[in-house]
């Protein structure tokens, strides 16, 4: 008996012929089932269960502290959700970077507890065994270059990466290797515009970018952000595409004031 379902689910051989249709691939970071579900069926094409759920999720300052368990409890609610879109999960800080051997376990771990499609990484050279080890053993991976929060204490901040030339040089060095190593995608954050599109240009997989300008593959952003929900937080790549946070207090304010008035619940709202 075969249990093989033909489904109409993002796959990485999609993508890649994205690419050569030249069709741009839209992603967004979700972190929750109900979310999830209305990005999906909205059509995007991946769900990003990104280490940035360390920010917007937990309230840390860096994206340092957040697990493997962690991303595997939220990454399961994004894939019960995903009926479209390939799901994505962020290997956190600390799960790859000891020893092949430990990376490998981790992804597996991520693929087999979570039920996601893939897992991204922050790096280059430095992490390319690893990468080919996970590639190798089956685990579809996404690089990322360029701003990688997770080396936020190395760089000193989260300003824009790869402005000068032997930077640059080294990212698209990188970028090239990645893409020999199998990578089925690479991100690419707050670098020159320049830089994303001569990358984009010289690799084979799809390129994302977020903050890289509009000569990539594809686009990302952080869920909460585009929504709106992050008041405090407008770099100049964000556009918001919602208003949420107002959205959200004017509905809370609106419920206190009717419990405090006791005009929640009415009659018909009670048995
Ligand atoms: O964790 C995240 O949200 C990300 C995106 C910014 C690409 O890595």
């Amino acid at each position: 008996m075969s249990v093989h379902v033909q489904n109409s689910r993002m796959t990485t051989a999609k993508l890649r012929q994205m690419k050569a249709n030249g069709e741009k691939v839209a992603m967004l970071t979700s972190y929750d089932f109900t979310l999830a579900s209305l990005v999906d069926e909205a059509g995007i094409d991946i769900l990003l269960v990104g280490d940035s759920a360390s920010n917007v999720v937990c309230g840390n300052q860096t994206t340092l502290p957040i697990t493997v368990d962690e991303m595997i409890f939220l990454t399961k609610g994004v894939v019960r959700a995903a009926q479209h879109a390939l799901v994505v999960c962020d290997m956190p800080f600390g799960s790859y970077q000891i020893s092949e051997e430990e990376a490998v376990r981790n992804a597996i771990k991520i693929l087999k507890e979570s039920g996601c499609d893939a897992v991204k990484l922050e790096g280059g050279e430095e992490i390319l065994p690893a990468i080919r080890h996970m590639i190798q053993s089956g685990v579809p991976v996404m690089g990322h270059l360029g701003l990688t929060p997770q080396s936020v204490n190395q760089f000193g901040g989260y300003g824009l990466r790869a402005k000068e030339e032997a930077e640059a040089a080294k990212l698209l060095h990188d970028a090239k290797l990645l893409d020999e190593a199998g990578c089925f995608s690479i991100v690419l954050e707050k670098i020159p515009a320049v830089l994303a599109a001569q990358v984009t240009k010289a690799v084979s997989c799809p390129v994302i970018g977020i903050g890289a300008g509009n000569g990539c593959d594809g686009q990302v952003l952080v869920l909460h952000d585009m929504l709106g929900l992050n008041q405090g937080f407008k770099p100049k790549f964000l556009r918001h595409f919602a208003k949420l946070a107002e959205t959200v207090k004017g509905a809370a304010s609106e419920y206190i004031a009717a419990v405090k008035d006791s005009s929640f619940p009415n009659a018909e709202e009670s048995y």
